[in-house]
């Protein structure tokens, strides 16, 4: 029987890959996707009517309030749109008895353990996004049975502005560039994660399940990376410290996620983030540096 998949946020950076992976890989199903013009998740009744109206059997959560350090700034948007309206969506999958899928982040750590992080250890957010993400995951936990919880990390991909995009735009516009050097984790492509996600619902898969490109970096790593696939590395760089780069949010200094839940479970691992990278560099090469080339 034909089933009614929702996506949530599906205009974002991750949203416009998933789309088209989730209407490619599941052609039996009719994948309707939706974001803030056709849906305020702030607003618990329109989000409990309109999901009423669609009667989807999975929703795919992974509409947020993504600016980092933003949230720091706007506490009360941060919490309204990552718990609160996390919480409508799961009170409206709820009440159509949905499957739901929530995206979260490797931002509900501390980064103290200094070893890759399970899905059992402790989550202690140091900063207001994580904080309100954290919200979101223990009222979807509340509210949905059997639900699945995906934690991921420093994502790029095709669409919207991100840090490969932003190190090529001032590669283009400076003589040097300073990049943090200490805070580790794992770049992560939507691309490939759109694909894990596919595979996750198919599998049916409940509870927290972290999933990212393998191996780790820095972001000065990760910049450098990125400097030298593109014929840049020419460009002077200078690793600094979080502390020299003074934003307001504090981010982890270790957020590496362990990804074995997801191997044992699904058979899947992610390949490094260096091919991933290499992949996406020349598959994108043409729109580089302009990433609104898209429509957003
Ligand atoms: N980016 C990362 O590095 C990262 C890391 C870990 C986890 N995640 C999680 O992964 C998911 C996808 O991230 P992303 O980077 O693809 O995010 P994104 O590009 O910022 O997309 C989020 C989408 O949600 C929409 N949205 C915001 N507020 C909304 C509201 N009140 N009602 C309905 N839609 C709303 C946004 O619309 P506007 O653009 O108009 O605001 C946007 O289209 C998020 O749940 C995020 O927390 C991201």
């Amino acid at each position: 029987m034909k089933r009614i998949l929702l996506v949530i946020g599906a205009k974002g950076m991750l949203g416009r890959d998933l789309m088209s992976v989730l209407q490619s890989s599941l052609p039996n199903d009719e994948i309707i996707g939706w974001d803030i013009e056709e849906i305020d998740i702030q607003k618990e009744e329109d989000t409990v009517t309109n999901l009423g109206k669609l009667r989807p059997d999975i929703v795919v959560h992974i509409a947020a309030y993504t600016d980092v350090d933003g949230c720091e700034s706007d506490e009360e948007k941060a919490f309204a749109v990552n718990a609160e309206g996390t919480k409508h969506v799961a009170l409206a999958a709820t009440r159509c008895q949905a499957k739901m899928v929530y995206l979260s982040t490797d931002y509900v750590f501390d980064g103290n353990k200094r070893e890759p992080y399970l899905e059992s250890d402790s989550p202690h957010p140091l900063n207001v996004y994580g904080r309100s993400k954290l919200k979101g995951e223990q009222y979807v936990q509340e509210w949905v049975k059997d639900a699945l919880i995906i934690r991921t990390q420093w994502l790029y991909g095709r669409y919207g502005k991100n840090f490969v995009t932003s190190i090529l735009q001032q590669a283009r516009e400076k003589r040097v560039l300073s990049i943090v050097n200490d805070q580790i984790g794992s770049p992560t492509y939507t691309a490939d994660l759109a694909k894990v996600i596919s595979v996750l619902i198919q599998f049916n898969a409940q509870g927290i399940f972290h999933v990212a490109n393998s191996d780790l970096c820095t972001w000065y790593i990760f910049g450098q990376a990125i400097l030298k696939l593109s014929g840049m590395d020419k460009m002077r760089v200078i690793p600094i410290s979080s502390k020299d780069l003074g934003r307001p949010a504090v981010r982890p200094s270790y957020s590496v996620l362990n990804c074995q839940k997801l191997k044992k479970e699904t058979g899947l691992t992610l390949r490094p983030w260096s091919e991933a990278l290499k992949d996406y560099l020349t598959t994108h090469r043409l729109t580089i540096g302009r990433p609104d080339s898209q429509g957003r």
